[in-house]
């Protein structure tokens, strides 16, 4: 049985006293959570912070992101060894927001990927098609394709360290969930082509599902055999939200 993972990715959103606030007052409402893992996804200014606000707590830390490249001249960049430097101890990589704003593809995304463990951190390694190539019939093609640059770029031996969520990019901050069948269908094709590479690695591993997840459909979407938890955005802003999320009941 996977433990599930609820994680929140608090994006571009809050500055440090909110972030501080938030954490604590998670924190603070969490009570014991034996059976589930939780995380927690601040901007880069506030990670350190956060990281200590949460210090002793089951809450664990991370970056939205790391850079490519390992130190140097990169204006505006944060390295993976930075933020492990926080006592951050995971990371968020290839997200949607990364690949269609910020237009990073596949290989920048690998080499991310390489940075994040060396440095110590825990990826959760993001894959998802957009409407367009979802309506075109691509869904399986560009997200096998987004996980295959993940997993060529590290050795087996780091395949247990890995978590992959999947974000059908039509899905975030949109108020429109893919429906459990359309999630399901996915995390279980996403789950065989791991097993393909990793064997029973795979079967450990969590894919979390992220796309407008909310308190009301978190119960439905944790029912299906291969999601294992879930990457929330916008409604990981409001601690009693963020909250009665982690706490789900199971079906
Ligand atoms: P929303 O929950 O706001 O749709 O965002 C999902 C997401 O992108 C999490 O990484």
């Amino acid at each position: 049985m996977r433990r599930p993972l609820i994680a929140g990715n608090w994006k571009m959103n809050l500055g440090l006293g909110d972030s501080v606030r938030l954490a604590e007052a998670l924190r603070t409402g969490l009570g014991s959570v034996p059976d589930r893992d939780v995380a927690i996804f601040p901007g880069f200014v506030s990670v350190a912070a956060v990281a200590r606000a949460v210090d002793g707590s089951p809450i664990k830390t991370g970056g939205q992101d790391c850079a490519s490249e390992l130190d140097g001249a990169f204006t505006g960049a944060v390295s993976a060894t930075m933020l492990k430097s926080t006592s951050a101890s995971m990371v968020i990589l290839g997200h949607s927001e990364r690949r269609h704003v910020f237009g990073e593809g596949d290989a920048v995304h690998a080499k991310k990927l390489q940075r994040a463990l060396d440095a110590g951190l825990l990826p959760i390694l993001c894959v998802g098609e957009t409407q367009a190539e979802r309506d075109s019939g691509a869904t399986s093609a560009v997200v096998l394709r987004q996980l295959q640059a993940f997993l060529d770029a590290v050795p087996t031996l780091a395949f247990p360290k890995l978590t992959l969520a999947y974000e059908p990019v039509w899905a975030i901050g949109t108020g429109r969930t893919a429906s459990v069948e359309q999630a399901a269908e996915v995390h279980a094709l996403l789950r065989r082509a791991f097993r393909e590479r990793a064997g029973a690695v795979a079967e450990d591993a969590r894919i979390l599902y992220g796309g407008s997840v909310k308190s009301s459909n978190i119960a439905a979407l944790m029912a299906a055999p291969d999601i294992d938890g879930a990457l929330v955005g916008g409604a990981s802003l409001q601690a009693d939200e963020f909250l009665r999320i982690i706490h789900f009941q199971r079906n």
